[in-house]
C-alpha cells in the first residue's frame, strides 16, 4: 500500500477538518445488529454459524428474514468508520449515507471474512498451500478480491497467516500449515492476489493479515488460550508471514485473541507498534478481532471497559471490532490526556489512508452489472479456478499395490455420510456459498458415469446403521470407497478437539469393512491433520481430500478414476496418535533424539515418526531423485540435481530443499524448508532441475530480535518430501 502525495496531502487535509468525535467515529466497526428474534451482533452470529452451534439453514433463514439495525444515524453523524456485512445493495445504500450524508463524506471499510473464496469457495488454505504452487494461491486470491467487491465488500479478513503446529487446534484449517517458509510465499501469493488487481481498478480489495500473532502457539492446542514463547521463536516462526505480507504491502493485520508472555496480543504495544508497526513496517491500521478489547477486562489486563480502551489505542490498536468500546469512550480519554491526539492521530491516519487507497473517495459504490453478475450461475472461469485448486490440493497418502486408480468399468461400493453431503465440501468459514455450487462426492462419481451402489453407513457423528454395514459388506463389489473425516464444524474457530482421530464410529466401520475382506480406498474430508495410525497400516488406499470448496466432488472423482494425477503434498505432519501432539517436522533437535534405546526422547506407547510427513504426497507414477550437486556463488547455493519420473505416466512432483544449520549460537531446526518447485514430467523423463538457497535467507533471528547469518557448515537436502531426501554439505563464510 503506497500512496502518492497528492493522496497523503489528502489524507492530512483531511485529518485537519475533523472534530475529534469524528475522528473518533473512523475508529469504530459496527455491524448490524440483528432485531427480531435474534438479538446477538452479527459477528456472533457468524461465529455460531461457523462453529457449529446453529447449522448454515438456520443461519440463512434468519439472515432472509432478520430485521436488521445498520446505526444509519450513526453512520450519518461520522461516528463509523467501518461495517461489516456482504450485502451490495445495502452495501451501496450505507455508503451513500456516509458519503452524501456524513458531513465529511468519508466512505465506509466494508468488512467480511473471505478466507478460501465467497461464493466460488477454493479449498480450504491448509488444502491449497499443498499445491505448493504459488501462482494459484495467487490467482484464487484476486478471484476471491472481484468476487467480494461484487458484494460490496472493500476489505477482506484474510489471509489467515498463523503457522499451527497443533493438529488438535481447529483453526490449522484456516492457514497454510506448519512450516513459516511456505506460511510466507503463501502470504505474498494472497497479498498480491486480493490487493493487486491486474484487470479493473475496481477488482482489489485491502488484506487483513491475521491473527497476529502466535495465536497458533495456544498450549494445547485449545482455542484462545494463553501462549509463551522466547523471542527467537517468534521472529522465525510466527512472524515470517507477516514479514512478508508487509513486505508486499498488506493494507491491515487483525490482533489475535491470546495473550502472548503475559500481554493480550490486543494491547500489546511491543508487537503492535515496535515490530508489526515499526520493524515490519505496516502503513495501513490494526484491527481488533471482534470483542477483543472487552475481553481485555475478562484476560485480568484491564479493569473496565474505559482501561481496556485507553490501553489499546495507546499500544497501537486501531480499530474496534464489534464492541463500541473506542466510541464510548476515546474522546473523553483525549480530553482527560490519558490518550494524546497524536495517538488517536496516527489511528485515524491510517485508517483514512487505506480508504484513499482503495479508491472509495472517488467510487465507494458497487456497479449494478458487478451485483447482476453474481445473480444467477457461477460464471464458468470462476467454477474452472474451483476445480483447478481442488485438483492439485489432493494429496495420495497410500496407495497399496496401486489399487488407484480405479477403472471406470469396474463396479465398486461407495460408503459414508460424508460422500453425499454437497453442503460440507466448503469447509469453515465459508459464509457465501449456494447449495446449488457445490458438488458433493457422490454427484462427482455420477457425473463422470461411474458404477457404484451407495451406502451411507455412518457420518461424522451418530450411530452406525447396522443395516447398511451389511449391505455393504454383502455386495459383490472388492473395492469399497468409504467418504470419512470431519463435518466443516468440526475445525475452524471454537473447534479445538482433544481426539483427532477420524470422528464417531467412522473407523468402526472401516474395520468392519476391512474385516470382511473388503479393499478400502479412504477419502478423506476434514479441516485438519487427523491422526491416521490405524488407517495408514490397515487401508489399501488413502486420498487426503480436506475441505476442497464447492467443485470437491469433481475433482475427487478425476482422482479416482486417474483423469488427474494427484500432485499435492502435505502442508502439515500428520500423527499416528493424538498424543504425538503438537508434531511438525521442523522440531529442534535434543541431545538426545529419540531412538530404539530407553534414554531418548520418545514415547514409551507410540512412534516418535509422523504417520506422513510435511511436503508428503504420492502420486500415480514415481519419482526418483539423484547426483545431487551443490554449487556456491557469492550470494548463493545452488543445489542441482536429476528428477527422473520412473513410473509410465506423466506426473507433477513438487521437488523440495531444506536446509540445516549443523552448528549455530541457537540450537536450530533439525530441516528447514528453503525451496521448492512443481516440475512436470512426462513418463521416463528426467530433467535437471536447480533450486536456489539465498544465502541471506540461511540465517535466524536471535533472543534480541537481531536477524545473524553464522558462518560454520550446513546441511543442504533435497526430495518430494521432509523425510526422503538426498544430503550434501556446504561450508559458508557470510
Ligand atoms: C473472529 C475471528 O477470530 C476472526 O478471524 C474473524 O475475522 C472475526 N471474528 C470477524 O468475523
Amino acid at each position: 500500500m503506497k500512496l502518492t502525495e497528492t493522496q497523503k496531502k489528502f489524507v492530512e487535509d483531511l485529518l485537519g477538518k475533523m472534530t475529534l468525535e469524528e475522528k473518533v467515529g473512523q475508529l469504530n466497526q459496527d455491524s448490524p445488529s440483528i432485531v427480531g428474534g435474534f438479538d446477538v451482533p452479527f459477528e456472533e452470529l457468524i461465529e455460531m454459524v461457523t462453529d457449529g452451534r446453529i447449522s448454515q439453514e438456520e443461519f440463512g433463514k434468519i439472515m432472509a428474514t432478520a430485521e436488521r439495525d445498520y446505526h444509519e444515524d450513526d453512520i450519518r453523524a461520522g461516528m463509523v468508520g467501518s461495517v461489516m456485512g456482504n450485502d451490495p445493495v445495502k452495501a451501496n445504500e450505507l455508503q451513500r449515507i456516509a458519503v452524501e450524508e456524513s458531513r465529511l463524506g468519508i466512505p465506509l471499510l466494508m468488512g467480511f471474512d473471505v478466507i478460501h473464496g465467497l461464493r466460488s469457495v477454493f479449498p480450504i488454505a491448509i488444502a491449497e498451500a499443498g499445491s505448493f504452487d504459488d501462482d494459484l494461491m495467487e490467482r484464487t486470491a484476486r478471484m476471491a478480491a472481484k468476487e467480494s467487491r461484487a458484494y460490496g465488500i472493500n476489505w477482506n479478513f484474510a489471509p489467515m497467516l498463523d503457522v499451527a503446529r497443533d493438529s488438535r487446534w481447529g483453526r490449522v484449517s484456516e492457514g497454510p500449515g506448519e512450516d513459516p517458509y511456505l506460511a510466507s510465499k503463501f502470504a505474498r501469493a494472497k497479498i498480491k492476489g486480493l490487493q493487486n488487481s491486474t484487470d479493473s481498478t475496481e477488482n482489489y480489495v485491502a488484506a487483513c493479515t491475521k491473527h497476529y500473532i502466535a495465536y497458533s502457539a495456544c498450549e494445547a492446542g485449545r482455542d484462545y488460550n494463553t501462549t509463551t514463547m522466547s523471542t527467537s521463536q517468534l521472529y522465525n516462526v510466527y512472524l515470517p508471514p507477516f514479514r512478508a505480507a508487509m513486505e508486499e504491502g498488506a493494507c491491515s493485520a487483525m490482533a489475535s485473541f491470546n495473550d502472548l508472555n503475559g500481554v493480550p496480543c490486543t494491547v500489546n504495544s511491543y508487537t503492535l507498534r515496535d515490530i508489526l508497526k515499526g520493524e515490519l513496517g505496516l502503513e495501513g491500521f490494526v484491527v481488533s478481532d471482534a470483542n477483543a478489547i472487552r475481553e481485555c477486562v475478562v484476560h485480568g489486563i484491564a479493569e473496565d471497559d474505559v482501561d481496556a480502551g485507553i490501553q489499546a489505542l495507546n499500544a497501537g490498536l486501531d480499530m474496534d471490532m464489534g464492541t463500541r468500546i473506542f466510541y464510548d469512550h476515546i474522546a473523553q480519554a483525549v480530553k482527560d490526556g490519558k490518550v494524546s491526539m497524536e495517538t488517536l492521530d496516527d489511528a485515524v491516519r491510517r485508517i483514512l489512508s487505506v480508504k484513499v487507497w482503495l479508491g472509495l473517495f472517488e467510487n465507494p459504490y458497487v456497479d449494478q452489472s458487478a451485483i447482476d453478475a453474481y445473480a444467477k450461475a457461477l460464471p464458468e472461469n470462476h467454477v474452472a479456478l474451483c476445480q483447478e485448486a481442488a485438483e492439485k490440493s489432493i494429496v495420495l497418502l497410500k496407495n497399496q499395490d496401486n489399487i488407484l486408480p480405479l477403472n471406470k468399468e469396474n463396479k465398486f461400493t461407495l460408503v459414508g455420510e460424508l460422500a453425499d453431503r454437497p453442503d460440507e465440501v466448503v469447509g469453515a468459514w465459508s459464509l457465501a456459498w449456494q447449495k446449488d455450487d457445490c458438488v458433493s462426492i457422490k454427484a462427482g462419481l455420477e457425473n463422470v458415469g461411474a458404477k457404484f451402489e451407495y451406502y451411507p453407513v455412518c457420518g461424522p457423528e451418530g450411530e452406525l446403521n447396522i443395516e447398511e454395514l451389511k449391505s455393504a459388506i454383502d455386495s459383490d463389489s472388492e473395492i469399497v470407497v468409504a467418504v470419512v473425516g470431519e463435518y466443516t464444524s468440526m475445525s475452524g474457530e471454537a473447534s479445538s478437539k482433544a481426539d483427532i482421530t477420524i470422528p464417531g464410529h467412522q473407523r468402526e466401520m472401516l474395520k468392519k469393512l476391512v474385516a470382511a475382506g473388503k479393499k478400502v480406498v479412504a477419502v478423506l474430508m476434514n479441516g485438519r491433520p487427523l491422526a491416521l495410525g490405524w488407517e495408514a497400516e490397515k487401508l489399501n488406499a488413502i486420498i487426503e481430500g480436506w475441505h476442497l470448496g464447492i467443485q470437491m466432488g469433481n475433482a475427487i472423482s478425476k482422482v479416482l478414476f486417474g483423469e488427474i494425477n494427484p500432485s499435492g503434498k502435505l502442508s502439515s505432519t500428520f500423527s499416528s496418535v493424538n498424543g504425538q501432539e503438537p508434531m511438525y517436522y521442523n522440531h529442534p533437535n535434543t541431545g538426545r533424539p529419540g531412538t530404539k534405546s530407553k534414554f531418548t526422547s520418545k514415547y514409551l506407547d507410540a512412534p516418535i515418526e509422523p504417520c506422513f510427513p510435511f511436503g508428503y504426497g504420492l502420486s500415480y507414477t514415481t519419482f526418483e531423485y539423484s547426483d545431487l550437486k551443490l554449487t556456491e556463488n557469492k550470494d548463493e547455493i545452488i543445489a542441482s540435481f536429476i528428477l527422473k519420473n520412473t513410473g509410465d505416466v506423466a506426473g507433477t512432483e513438487v521437488a523440495q530443499l531444506y536446509m540445516q544449520d549443523v552448528a549455530a549460537s541457537l540450537v536450530r531446526p533439525v530441516k528447514e524448508l528453503k525451496g521448492y518447485e512443481r516440475v512436470t514430467l512426462a513418463a521416463g523423463q528426467s530433467k535437471e532441475v536447480k533450486l536456489t538457497l539465498r544465502k541471506c535467507d540461511m540465517g535466524f533471528y536471535n533472543n534480541q530480535g537481531k536477524y545473524v547469518c553464522e558462518d560454520g557448515l550446513f546441511r543442504i537436502y533435497v526430495g518430494g518430501n521432509s523425510c526422503d531426501v538426498l544430503d550434501g554439505e556446504v561450508r559458508v563464510a557470510f
